[in-house]
């Protein structure tokens, strides 16, 4: 017989992992966690160094931190009341799926989306529903309802990574007045979009919005993301689900920093706007079928050629994400969209293997 913990280690290595790629170098090729380097890493490296100067790191990031939460507020035009600070989307999504899950439980998603929602849901023993999107990426609204008729969560990742759409705010305010659960609402690429789901924090009060600075902000190494919700939720949250002291002095400075210098971040996401366009034209130009994006990511297909291609790239470091079939389109990559010379370099080598 072998002893408990042997079988929850054998019941844990069953599980599926977030896969984290080997990347050898960090480099201006690396194209698949849409990291964001089109915000210039001399203007980030000057605002660090001003976030040093103001640091004590002897202390935990308790004022730093609550200071962080007012400028968010005034940033968005929401009350402080409604913002939690959590160490990344991740984190958050990870306690999320703690506060209101347990063994046993449903949570529903769609397919295809962010893989962290369902990593998380099983480990605190959920059972996971994928309710497909449709063929254009629209949500089957009729079968995700029925699928979350007993779900306590129900994750929508808004622009939905990887297909790179947003989904309208009526549908989305649908969906938070008919499940009678918690509706999570991931806009971590919300800044590359046209719309928000932000005026669902005032009219639901079963909806928690996720943000990130990892995306439109450049700061995915300082790990620092934020929720959205009801204040009730919001303090529940804060006080009883969240760590003490969860976020880092030094990535809070700097993205209080980063917040006042808005105008360079807005800037970054209208290049990222302009490049993904001239890519998806220059990919639809090459017979590769580029969708339509709200994010800094582009989702194409290319098919049978799609490892080739992929693995074309690679021999000249440029990382995509290889993403496989997805609702009939055939195999699919994923690109985030990088420095202009970069995605111009991405499209040459594609030509050589789809042109
Ligand atoms: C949809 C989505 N949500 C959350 C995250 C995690 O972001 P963070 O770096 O804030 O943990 C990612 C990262 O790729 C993402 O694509």
């Amino acid at each position: 017989m072998s002893a408990w913990w042997q079988r929850r280690l054998d019941e844990l290595e069953s599980l599926e992992g977030y896969p984290i790629p080997e990347i050898e170098e960090f480099s201006e090729g690396k194209l698949d966690a849409n990291e964001n380097v089109l915000l210039p890493r001399s203007l980030l490296m000057a605002l660090a160094h001003r976030a040093v100067e103001a640091l004590d790191p002897r202390f935990y990031a308790v004022a730093e931190a609550r200071a962080l939460v007012q400028d968010l507020g005034r940033h968005l035009g929401v009350e402080a009341e409604h913002i939690v600070l959590g160490c990344g989307g991740d984190q958050l999504i990870d306690l999320v799926a703690r506060m209101f899950l347990d063994a046993g439980a449903t949570v529903v998603t769609i397919a295809p989306t962010y893989s962290f929602y369902r990593i998380r849901s099983a480990l605190a023993g959920a059972r996971v529903i994928e309710v497909p999107l449709r063929e254009d990426f629209s949500l089957d609204l009729e079968a995700l309802l029925r699928a979350a008729r007993d779900a306590r969560l129900l994750f929508l990742c808004s622009p939905n990574n990887p297909t790179g759409n947003q989904f309208p705010l009526q549908e989305l305010e649908q969906v938070a007045r008919e499940f009678s659960g918690i509706l999570v609402v991931d806009e971590a690429y919300v800044e590359f979009a046209d719309a928000t789901a932000l005026p669902l924090l005032e009219r639901s009060a079963n909806v928690i919005l996720l943000r990130t600075f990892s995306k439109a902000f450049g700061l995915a190494g300082m790990r620092l993301g934020y929720l959205l919700a009801h204040p009730r939720l919001s303090r529940i949250f804060a006080e009883k689900v969240q760590y003490p002291y969860p976020v880092n002095a030094f990535a809070v400075r700097l993205a209080r920093l980063l917040l006042e210098a808005y105008a360079e971040v807005r800037a970054a996401v209208e290049i990222a706007k302009r490049e993904r366009e001239w890519m998806r034209a220059e990919l639809c130009a090459l017979g590769a079928r580029a969708f339509p994006s709200q994010t800094n990511f582009i989702l194409f297909a290319v098919g049978d050629r799609a490892s080739a291609a992929w693995r074309h790239l690679a021999a000249h470091r440029l990382r995509v994400k290889y993403i496989g079939e997805v609702l009939g389109h055939g195999a699919c990559l994923r690109a985030t969209v990088g420095a202009p010379e970069t995605n111009r370099a991405v499209i040459a080598r594609l030509r050589e293997v789809l042109g």
